[in-house]
């Protein structure tokens, strides 16, 4: 049984690719490593708690990761992630605090112990920046060897970026880590906005789970109608929400669900294409390329089953 770790800035997004890998049959979520971006550090860390104890999984322990890059001695939330997951990540609403603790061990420490324990049977969906993994690999380089496979949400090849022209929300958080993980042996897949943004959810989805009834059908219906509103004003040619974090998720778990070419990957460091992703001409012929990047995805194959899942987690 494959074993999985979520590495994530808990906004709306985040908590539906949450939801997803609690409710899959054939993989352990044995962890969740608490990211920035969406959110503060802190604030992150207790909407991944308070949304594990609605969905049931409090048993799920939850690490906290680092509070910003590397190259930046603090982080502050950007207005626009404010604006479309609300000021707490979580659509302002008042989720029930969780009773479950946060363990002592850093995230960076357990994604290490995590590899060396699990080997190839671990896999790794970052749906925030990618400061932890790269710190990872900073304190143990071998780890790139050890880990099954890492399934990031990041980066856009080819089509525009969401927070420049160029560049993607995650990767833009932090693109000296999003680099140094690029630039490693590790095998990964990248999930960008080329397939995240054909992947969407309206609200009549939402009308599903809140006609369920239940605590958890209400409170995701409520998250998501907020992410939708907010998309509206962002991307008004679009009706619906891309299913972003969910998407790199599943995809963790069924590769088959997207078309992939592989290039090895760079990402530009500084401006003018500050944390555009690209294809490195560098190493574009070496006998191994470890780096597959989505250019399809079956969106009904997607979607059916997402709903699938979700309803039925909801519905307990
Ligand atoms: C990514 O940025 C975040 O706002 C979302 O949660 C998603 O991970 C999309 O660019
Ligand atoms: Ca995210």
């Amino acid at each position: 049984k494959y074993k999985m770790i979520l590495d994530l800035d808990t906004g709306i997004d985040d908590a539906l690719a949450l939801a997803y890998a609690i409710a899959d049959q054939d993989c352990d979520l044995i962890g969740i490593i608490g990211s920035y971006g969406n959110v503060l550090i802190e604030q992150g860390t207790q909407n991944s708690r308070d949304l594990l104890s609605l969905l049931g999984a409090s048993n799920v322990p939850v690490y906290e990761g680092l509070s910003h890059s590397s190259t930046t001695s603090n982080f502050t939330v950007q207005p626009v992630s404010a604006r479309i997951h609300g000021d707490n990540g979580v659509a302002n609403l008042n989720l029930t605090h969780a009773s479950t603790k946060i363990e002592k061990q850093s995230g960076v420490d357990f994604l290490i112990d995590a590899a060396h324990k699990y080997k190839k049977n671990l896999l790794l969906v970052p749906t925030g920046p990618l400061t932890n993994l790269a710190a990872a690999i900073k304190k143990d380089p071998a780890i790139t060897k050890l880990i099954g496979h890492v399934t990031l949400m990041g980066g856009a090849l080819t089509v525009p970026g969401n927070v420049s022209p160029v560049s993607e929300a995650n990767i833009h958080q932090d693109p000296e880590a999003a680099n140094a993980v690029f630039q490693s042996d590790i095998e990964l897949t990248m999930v960008g906005l080329d397939v995240t943004t054909r992947t969407l959810l309206t609200k009549q989805e939402t009308r599903i789970w809140r006609n369920l009834k239940t605590k958890s059908g209400s409170i995701y219906a409520d998250l998501v109608d907020y992410y939708i509103e907010a998309y509206k004003e962002t991307n008004p040619h679009l009706n619906g929400c891309a299913l972003h974090d969910p998407l790199a998720v599943a995809a963790a778990l069924e590769p088959k669900l997207l078309d992939t070419i592989y290039l090895n990957m760079k990402v530009d460091t500084n401006e003018p294409y500050e944390g555009r992703t690209i294809g490195d001409e560098t190493r574009l012929n070496l006998p191994a390329i470890t780096t597959q990047v989505a250019t399809n995805v079956d969106v009904k194959r997607f979607t059916t089953k997402f709903m699938e899942r979700l309803t039925t987690l909801f519905q307990k």
